[in-house]
């Protein structure tokens, strides 16, 4: 650990605007909480802080739609939140919230050291305003239509039909998500951060600085250094957040991604007095565990806040997850295609540590990952179940049934070559898991930590204890042993030495299996704890890999199971609830206001006469490749065989598609629309995509054609 002598872990403050799934859960609250019990573990100092975001436009949307007051929705999910996470052994050592007094003095000082010391920026623009809602809209809530493609109803920062990045004065006709009503321009005052001005140490801190950083952050984090870096507004006009600490400033709130970040610091403060020697000490280890989404505000915008501020620590590591989709498609939470966490809890009471266990094994670590209820199944029942918990039970059934109830001694003279070798693995396997859990490799750690029972197993059923009592039970009977040559000519002294033997090192290796998890599956940790009767004590990481954690003759308790088998019908349970979720999020979504904001409903256009379609080459392609546009979120570019030739289409659908799974597809194309350049790639042609509330899918035939095949 050289260098650093305590730690400060944050987890991403989630907005108190809805409840977390386990997306929420796998990409950053579990890695982090694994990574703090480690280092709890290892009795390292350490704080975890946590809190709810409870500023900015996602807030004030909720409270609207539900027409209650911002506050009703922040105290509301603040508890909802805050439940989940207790509820599934996320360990925070304190989980604030943003709306506390503590922070928004805190956030106001900040930013009044900054303002003070001339760091901002003030600049007059003309900004869009909702004259209905008397309030100035974020991009995402000005609507219009596209100057690119037409599509009348592109949001203010994209068109998501054809890709374009859009600003709200490109629209056409830009009229309010919220109230519908046209827009009109108001002339706005703001306080931006130059921050170009940090460019330069930024690249000195993170592209020499942080090598090690996971590439997925490393690389964003270049790719917007790079291209470089703009003033970017730090108050925002809203009625709803901190307010801007200076006399002229009325109406005006500190810019939610200002104030956020800074709430790590006043949850600390809350935590202890002694918080500066957290922020403040070159000898703290900050680490930022976040989702991809949040890499640019943790890893650009809030170490320059820092830098600026001065006096503080920066982050020493970024690892940020990638998403984890369900059953084969992105989480969305307005169309309620998502696991909630609170739900699970109420249908898997006490099965905390199954979905630790599946978040864990299959997090979005290096890419996007998908969570189905069957891997779910089969990942308790084959490992947790088959694996883990048959090789603790095994261990405490045979011991109790061979050695009365006791830890049985370790021969010495009768051990044999392979006791040997699994003595030794004890030391090995800590060592892996070690270096695993100090990488944030959190996957490739509880892979080892299976491994290590996975051993247990396999070396009990070659030691095979149950068969060496019955050879000595037809032994002390007088009776011959015909059924098990190996073991013919041993006497009772042998035969009970090598039983003792195997069951002492599997007894042994049960208990570091309960230190090994304790990070991953701190419940199941605690029941082996009580199973072998050790103080919880024993848990401390120094006695992991040692091979003399419980005392021969030591009386251990009757086992329990530790894991139970997850049944088809609760699989099935499962994948429906996800299903009716989401036809009662879209009939609700129907039966709304048409101005709501999910659902825009597609108004009929004007009359045209057949010469008017007749004008449209349609043809039917097949996509032979597809790969993402460097730098767009949004665009995949594909090449689209259609008989004749081979055609270039960039298309702005790939928040909807991963690239490897549309090859082969047959698609609808627009052949003779003028080719249009899009990112410096000329695109040949449009592709149909018939939108079902945000949904997209492909326009095809419904059975195969020939590539070319002309539609009309
Ligand atoms: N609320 C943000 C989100 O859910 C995360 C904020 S992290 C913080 O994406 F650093 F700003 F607190
Ligand atoms: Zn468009």
């Amino acid at each position: 650990m050289g260098k650093f002598n305590r730690y400060l872990i944050t987890a991403a403050l989630p907005y108190a605007n809805g409840p977390v799934h386990i997306g929420h859960l796998a990409g950053c609250y579990l890695p982090a909480d694994i990574y703090v019990r480690y280092l709890r573990a290892k009795k390292a100092d350490v704080k975890f802080v946590c809190g709810t975001d409870e500023h900015g436009v996602p807030i004030t949307i909720k409270a609207m739609k539900e027409n209650v007051s911002p506050q009703d929705v922040v105290d509301k999910y603040h508890k909802i939140i805050g439940d989940s996470f207790a509820a599934m052994g996320i360990s925070f050592d304190i989980f604030s919230r943003t709306s506390n007094q503590l922070h928004h003095q805190t956030s106001q000082d900040f930013f009044l050291k900054m303002y003070k010391d001339g760091l901002f920026e003030e600049r007059e623009s003309e900004q869009f305003f909702d004259p209905e809602k008397e309030m100035f809209l974020a991009d995402r809530y000005i609507i219009g239509t596209c100057p690119n493609c037409g599509n009348d109803k592109a949001y203010g920062d994209q068109c998501e039909r054809c890709g374009r990045t859009l600003s709200p004065d490109e629209l056409i006709n830009p009229h309010s998500a919220l109230s519908n009503a046209p827009l009109v321009k108001k002339k706005t005052k703001h306080w931006y951060m130059p921050l170009q001005n940090y460019e330069p140490w930024l690249k000195e801190y993170i592209i020499d600085g942080h090598k090690e950083w996971k590439n997925n952050v490393y690389g964003q984090c270049k790719s917007w250094l790079d291209s470089g870096l703009q003033s970017r507004a730090m108050t925002r006009d809203s009625n709803w957040g901190i307010k801007v600490p200076l006399p002229d400033a009325e109406g005006k709130v500190l810019y939610v991604w200002f104030d956020a970040p800074i709430g790590y610091i006043s949850a600390t403060k809350e935590l202890t007095e002694d918080w500066a020697s957290y922020w403040c000490k070159e000898d703290t280890k900050l680490v930022h565990f976040i989702g991809k989404d949040n890499i640019v505000f943790h890893c650009i915008i809030f170490p320059a806040m820092l830098k600026a501020h001065g006096g503080f620590v920066v982050p020493d590591n970024v690892p940020a997850n990638e998403f984890l989709n369900i059953e084969g498609e992105k989480v969305s939470t307005s169309r309620n295609w998502a696991v909630w966490v609170n739900d699970y809890i109420q249908d898997f009471p006490d099965q905390q540590d199954v979905l630790r266990y599946v978040l864990c094994a299959t997090a979005p670590e290096t890419k996007d990952n998908d969570f189905t209820w069957k891997d779910f199944q089969d990942r308790n029942n084959n490992e947790l179940v088959a694996v883990f918990g048959n090789f603790i039970n095994r261990a405490l059934v045979l011991m109790h049934k061979l050695c009365g109830g006791k830890v049985p001694p370790l021969h010495e003279k009768y051990m044999e070559e392979a006791d040997r070798e699994m003595l030794n693995e004890f030391a090995v396997a800590k060592e892996k898991i070690e270096t695993s859990l100090e990488n944030y490799r959190f996957r490739e750690a509880l892979s080892e930590v299976m491994e290590f029972a996975r051993k247990g197993n396999q070396y009990l059923q070659k030691c095979e204890p149950w068969i060496l009592a019955s050879v000595l039970e037809k032994l002390k009977a007088g009776e011959p042993n015909i059924k098990h040559p190996q073991y013919e000519g041993k006497n009772e002294e042998y035969l009970q030495a090598r039983i003792d033997i195997s069951l002492h090192i599997c007894l042994q290796m049960s208990a570091n299996l309960a230190i090994f998890s304790e990070p991953f599956l701190p419940f199941t940790a605690k029941r082996i704890c009580h199973l072998l009767k050790v103080v919880d004590r024993m848990l401390e990481w120094d006695n992991a890999g040692s091979t003399k954690l419980l005392s021969v003759g030591y009386t251990l308790r009757a086992p329990e199971l530790l894991f139970k088998k997850i049944e088809d019908e609760q699989v099935k349970a499962q994948v429906e609830k996800l299903h009716a979720g989401l036809k009662q999020a879209m009939d609700a979504a129907a039966a709304a206001a048409p101005a709501a904001v999910e659902v825009p409903v597609t108004p009929a256009k004007p009359e045209i006469q057949y010469d008017d379609f007749a004008k449209l080459d349609l043809r039917v392609g097949t996509i032979l490749e597809a790969e993402k546009v460097p730098k767009a979120d949004k665009l995949l570019k594909l090449l689209v065989d259609i008989g004749t030739e081979k055609r270039t289409v960039v298309s702005g659908i790939a928040m909807h598609f991963a690239p490897e799974d549309i090859v082969g597809k047959q698609v609808t194309l627009v052949a003779n629309l003028a080719p249009r350049k899009m990112r410096g790639i000329e695109s040949q042609g449009m592709i149909l995509m018939a939108e079902d509330n945000g949904k997209l899918v492909f326009v095809n035939p419904s059975e195969a054609v020939k590539a070319g095949s002309g539609v009309s």
